[in-house]
């Protein structure tokens, strides 16, 4: 039995391919209408965020994003709705050294549905699971986690020259597969993204973080969508490093502006679950009123 309420839909966007959700899932989540299948991925990425911004709580062993939420149940059944559909899940290293034993499945971030995932994957024509991408500039990273040595996902990582060097002194479980691209100790977007079509089937891409992964894939326009989770939290800062946005390392306003529409809205409780999309050339800013005389 599933203990979920379903979704409140506030919104829901009218474009995109309508997914064949099996009816567990539709019965919680309602409709899901995602692009993709055009001729360049359709990259879409899922953070959470307390309302006061934070993606990262940051103490050591309580950093991963199911603190933001209070590892709510809502919020992990679309995380797993999410991943169903994805062809590949790209993270950065630092996400992976948060939550150094997790995979990205579906069946991983909410067990209880791991079927009904299954057979949403099937009926996409998709066997297995994504494509579990890791993005590496050191290459400093232990081939015995799980993502690389249970054999249950397919890995790729993507490095610089000197991440493979420093990989090629370990192991390379036969699952896992190391993409060199160029760059010293900064990859472009773009250059992941070449390595993720490189290695397969790549109709829809899941970006789940960090933060610093997701302000490369934005400044380079890279991202077609982004799925927010609104945690009705408030987190504090003792200072920006410390307690991260969803962008570190890049700024865009007020000089390079980053606007995005918004999408669809679904709530559970507290919890928002806001969709926005951003589109080269998309909307230039809202409509800012007249400053009222005085
Ligand atoms: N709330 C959420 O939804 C959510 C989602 C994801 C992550 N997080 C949190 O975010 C925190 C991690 O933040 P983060 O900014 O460190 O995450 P990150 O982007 O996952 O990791 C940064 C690391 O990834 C590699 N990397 C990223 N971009 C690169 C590029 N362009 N070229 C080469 N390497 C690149 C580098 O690895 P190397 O150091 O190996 O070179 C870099 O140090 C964690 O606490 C995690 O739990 C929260």
């Amino acid at each position: 039995m599933n203990p979920l309420a379903p979704l409140d839909t506030l919104l829901e966007p009218s474009e995109g391919e309508l997914l064949p959700l099996p009816s567990s899932l539709a019965t919680l989540y309602g409709r899901l209408r995602l692009g993709g299948l055009g001729s360049a991925p359709y990259v879409y990425a899922n953070f959470a965020s307390t309302l006061d911004g934070v993606v990262s709580l940051n103490p050591k062993g309580r950093s991963g994003g199911g603190e933001i939420t209070g590892f709510n149940p809502h919020d992990r059944m679309v995380m797993g709705i999410l991943r169903s559909v994805a062809d590949a899940v790209i993270v950065g290293a630092g996400t992976l050294r948060s939550v150094p034993h997790h995979l990205w499945t579906a069946g991983h971030i909410y067990p209880n549905l791991a079927s009904s995932f299954g057979e949403l994957r099937r009926s996409l024509g998709r066997s297995g699971e994504p494509l579990n991408v890791v993005v590496s500039a050191r290459g400093d990273l232990d081939l015995s986690l799980p993502v690389f040595s249970s054999g249950e996902v397919k890995a790729l990582v993507v490095t610089t020259e000197d991440g493979a060097r420093r990989l090629g002194g370990q192991r390379l479980p036969d699952s896992v597969s190391v993409h060199q691209a160029d760059g010293n100790n900064h990859l472009r977007a773009s250059s992941v993204l070449t390595a993720v079509k490189q290695a397969g089937r790549a109709d829809r891409v899941l970006l789940e973080g960090g933060p610093t992964l997701m302000g490369e894939f934005l400044s380079e326009k890279l991202l077609d969508e982004l799925f927010l989770t609104v945690a009705s939290q408030i987190a504090g800062r003792a200072s920006p490093a410390e307690r991260p946005g969803l962008v570190s390392g890049r700024t865009f306003a007020p000089e390079v502006p980053l606007w995005s529409s918004l999408a669809g809205v679904k709530r559970a409780a507290d919890l928002l679950f806001l969709r926005y999309r951003f589109r080269p050339g998309g909307p230039p800013g809202p409509t800012r009123p007249a400053p009222i005389s005085p």
